[in-house]
């Protein structure tokens, strides 16, 4: 899938007096039903994360404090999100490489995937990611 699959997504937001609410529904603002939720935290500065890729998993990404950025990579082309607001997520649709860096101090990242955990589902190797996406 070419990485012009994968988007940001704009949340609603409930604003009053009191604060802010967002949400998101599966299949309603974002593309598939969620099965698993996972979040990183306490990521020690100058740490790195991701470098590998879902062969069939759907995931929606927000930061939910602090800030940092995710680079989608298709094998052809590369893009950089800056996530600095919660109202906001980026959708990742399978097979896109992604890498995270640039973590704030607090930062927190959640993440709405479509299945369950599945090792099986990665790709961790980057010549084994071009050659499945064609890009050698
Ligand atoms: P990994 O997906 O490689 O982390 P990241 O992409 O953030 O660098 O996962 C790190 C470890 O956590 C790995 O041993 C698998 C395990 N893990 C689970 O057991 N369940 C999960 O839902 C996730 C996302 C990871």
């Amino acid at each position: 899938m070419p990485l012009s699959n994968c988007r940001r997504i704009d949340l609603p937001k409930i604003s009053d007096q009191r604060g802010n609410l967002t949400f998101v529904e599966g299949d309603v603002h974002i593309p598939f039903s969620v099965k698993r939720v996972y979040y990183l935290y306490d990521v020690p500065g100058g740490s790195d994360r991701g470098a590998h890729a879902h062969k069939n998993l759907h995931q929606f990404m927000i930061c939910m404090s602090g800030s940092f950025d995710l680079l989608l990579n298709d094998g052809t082309k590369e893009q950089r999100f800056h996530l600095n607001r919660s109202y906001y997520g980026i959708y990742i649709c399978p097979m896109m490489w992604r890498y995270l860096d640039n973590f704030s101090s607090g930062a927190v990242c959640m993440v709405m995937a479509s299945e369950r955990y599945d090792e099986d589902d990665y790709i961790r190797d980057w010549g084994e990611y071009c050659a499945a996406v064609g890009a050698v």
